[in-house]
């Protein structure tokens, strides 16, 4: 009866490991311990066992019966493997862009922005970056834009807390507030602080404004920001780029045109006026589109440059405005949806 149970355990043990399926189980299960199976079989005749042997044959028939069911559940573990891996498909690497996906395509902002910059980079400017968290110092002070201002009141600006710490934003005084920058302006101020004149610098970003949301503005959106400064600039200087830059991106018929305004980091200052009447989906004359002037001498002060050597001109203009004189958007929220469908049509104007 030994021999018997061992062999009844290897032919188990061959035959359970092929099993794949849960009728394949079922069956193997009825054949070997079910009513009418081979262990239920040899317990019956333990009966014409000695009596002497009993004690031990019931321990092996015990083990036998606790290997086979071993056996059965490791089987029912390697079907359940296989069915959940059935239903999970193919093993799958999430961290691989989606096969679906396809080539990506340029967002409109990202491709105004660079052909400004391919532009500006032509005529000798150069890419400067700067951080969107500022300082007052950066942001207003140094651009000669006192403490009433209305752009430093908190209704117009994003603050941060007192506490806030920001160790890769340097400050200028150790009390000074953190804040959303609301212009690109302040790259100028770094830049300036950084390196020596002559400078011609370009800075595309985003910047932050406590507005609320519709069709043409957004608390956070994106400005360019030029800076030219060099002995004998003037204001033609600053025209003709400005002529240059709007002609080369909307094309020969663009025109600008200067508004005398005020902007505290530029005397005198302009509101620039574009007209690309020529572009199918323009309706009106003119479009306002920036801001522009000649550097402020005290801003030269701010930064240590002696206003009776240096000069200079800056602009600064909304890259959402232009983005929708040229593609015809009529409304700015659309810019920041990830609406497919909008963004498709932008796939291959690179
Ligand atoms: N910072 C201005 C704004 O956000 C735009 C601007 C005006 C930039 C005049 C300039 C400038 O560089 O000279 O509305």
């Amino acid at each position: 009866m030994q021999e018997q149970l061992s062999s009844l355990l290897a032919k188990a043990s061959a035959e359970l490991d092929s099993i794949r399926s849960r009728p394949e189980l079922e069956a193997a299960k009825a054949r070997y311990v079910g009513p009418k199976g081979e262990l239920t079989a040899a317990m019956k005749q333990m009966g014409g066992v000695p009596k002497e042997e009993r004690p031990a044959l019931g321990r092996l028939v015990n083990e036998t019966k606790a290997r086979l069911q071993e056996l059965l559940d490791a089987a029912l573990q390697r079907i359940e493997a296989a069915e959940l891996a059935a239903r999970l498909g193919p093993p799958i690497d999430p961290t691989l862009p989606s096969p679906d996906a396809g080539p990506g395509s340029y967002h409109p902002l990202t491709l105004v922005r660079e052909e400004l910059c391919r532009i500006l980079r032509k005529v000798g400017f150069s890419v400067a970056d700067g951080p969107e968290v500022e300082t007052e110092f950066y942001c207003f002070d140094a651009l000669n834009t006192p403490p009433d201002h209305p752009a430093r009141d908190p209704q117009d600006t994003f603050y941060f807390p007192a506490p806030a710490r920001f160790g890769n934003v340097s400050r200028h005084r150790p009390d000074e507030r953190y804040l959303l920058r609301t212009h690109t302006s302040s790259v100028q101020v770094r830049t300036m602080m950084k390196g020596n004149p002559p400078i011609r610098i370009v800075s595309p970003g985003r910047v932050y404004r406590r507005d609320t949301s519709d069709a043409s503005h957004s608390a956070n959106f994106h400005q360019m920001e030029c800076l030219c400064v060099d002995r004998g600039v003037t204001v033609r200087d600053l025209k003709a780029l400005l002529d240059h830059l709007f002609a080369a991106l909307l094309g020969p018929g663009t025109k600008t045109r200067f508004r005398p305004h005020y902007f505290g980091y530029t005397e005198p200052s302009f509101e620039v006026d574009l007209s690309a009447k020529h572009l199918p989906r323009v309706n009106k004359e003119w479009i306002e589109i920036g801001g522009c002037g000649m550097v402020d001498p005290e801003v030269f002060a701010a930064v240590g440059y002696d206003p009776a050597v240096w000069t200079g001109y800056a602009f600064g203009m909304g890259i959402e405005r232009l983005a929708m004189t040229l593609y015809g958007i009529d409304d700015i929220r659309v810019f920041y949806q990830n609406d497919l469908r909008f963004l498709r049509q932008f796939a291959g104007l690179a």
